[in-house]
């Protein structure tokens, strides 16, 4: 089988194509991805060499790029999107053009073509949820409140449309918070730790009373393979972690523990505009119906993630600045 992978140089993306080629070195990959400060060629230095993997640098919203990659392709699996909350905060408009434009150009590559199309979301497309109430299932209304998860809504939607009008093959997945190697270190669990190396406070955005519902990459991306070989054609899974219900202060905390640091490394920041409370993700179709589960606890993941980003400082390093300059700009 032949994989046409948008955003494969980002942080999931990349985890992904390695989990790929390992699972099943038979078939070849090609990583369309337009290398933004969220792409990094580092992340896929050690598969560059294999004949089964082909890096293209090209933009989702090049319709020519598009229509000649998805048409050599079985499958496109759709990752490449502009990510980050705080960012949208700052410059909406690449959100529009990338999460809406992009997603609606590929998929009219893939109409033109009649190829299958697996779209990688997010639960945030629900909106946000009270604390210790309630979870987001495949039927949750639709409710996203910041231009990101709004970009990404709309992008849902147009994959949906896409299948009901023009019958393409289509399945949607929408996850909660990923971690794990290779994650740019403007996110909250790669920033704690690399500021932490730093010297640097761990920065809590308002009373840090924030929930997130979180996944390790390697659970995301086993479930990604088992929706891709056995999901139902025009089905929606949601995939989520194991937490039950930790805050971001006592994330920062089990940090603070495996690193041997003090509590008064924790500093509270201005909140971010719009911030969502709780996220909560109940995962019990993809389980029943495709037998996933998370495979490993937050704590085990968490050490493992702690130590990867102290064993690669020269991964993350040339990316530090960069995060840091957003947060220069919103003041957190
Ligand atoms: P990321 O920001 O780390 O990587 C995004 C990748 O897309 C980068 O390699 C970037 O260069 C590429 N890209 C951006 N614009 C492009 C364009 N126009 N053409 C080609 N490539 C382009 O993102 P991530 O965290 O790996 O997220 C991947 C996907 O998963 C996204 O669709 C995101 O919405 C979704 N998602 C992420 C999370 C999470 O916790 N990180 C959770 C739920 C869903
Ligand atoms: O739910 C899935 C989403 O998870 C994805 O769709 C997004 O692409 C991904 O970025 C992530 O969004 P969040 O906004 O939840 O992730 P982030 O890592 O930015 O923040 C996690 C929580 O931590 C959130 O409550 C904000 C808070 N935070 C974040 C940073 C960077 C802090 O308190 N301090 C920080 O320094």
């Amino acid at each position: 089988m032949k994989l046409l992978i948008t955003g494969g140089a980002g942080f999931i993306g990349s985890n992904f194509i390695h989990y790929w080629l390992e699972h099943h070195p038979e078939d070849q990959i090609v990583n369309l991805d337009v290398l933004t400060y969220a792409g990094n060629p580092a992340n896929l230095a050690d598969v560059a060499n294999n004949p089964n993997y082909t890096f293209v640098k090209g933009d989702i919203r090049d319709a020519e790029i598009a229509n000649k990659l998805v048409k050599a392709a079985d499958i496109v699996v759709h990752f490449a999107a502009e990510s980050h909350n705080d960012r949208a905060v700052l410059d909406p408009g690449i959100f529009v053009e990338t999460n809406i434009n992009g997603t609606f150009k590929l998929l009219e590559a893939a109409r033109q073509n009649n190829k299958r199309f697996h779209h990688i979301s997010t639960d945030e497309v629900f909106g946000h949820l009270p604390l210790d109430e309630g979870t987001f299932t495949e039927e949750t209304p639709y409710a996203p409140r910041s231009a990101y998860s709004a970009s990404k809504a709309a992008s849902d939607h147009l994959v949906r449309a896409f299948n009901i009008t023009y019958g393409l093959p289509v399945t949607i997945t929408n996850c909660s918070n990923n971690y794990g190697p290779y994650q740019h270190p403007e996110k909250f669990i790669s920033r704690m730790i690399t500021n932490l190396i730093d010297g640097e406070n761990i920065k809590i955005y308002g009373d840090g009373k924030y929930v997130r519902d979180w996944l390790h990459v390697q659970d995301h991306c086993r479930a990604i393979d088992l929706v891709l070989t056995s999901g139902k054609i025009g089905e929606t899974y949601l995939v989520g972690g194991m937490t039950e219900d930790i805050n971001n202060l006592t994330v920062a905390h089990f940090i603070l523990q495996l690193m041997n640091l003090k509590e008064d490394r924790i500093e509270f920041v201005k909140d971010r505009l719009g911030h969502d409370r709780r996220y909560a993700v109940d995962w019990t179709k993809i389980n029943k119906d495709l037998g996933w589960e998370p495979e490993h606890s937050f704590s085990k993941w968490l050490k493992e993630t702690v130590e990867w980003y102290k064993n690669n400082e020269s991964w993350w390093r040339p990316l530090k600045d960069e995060a840091e300059a957003t947060y220069k700009k919103t003041g957190q």
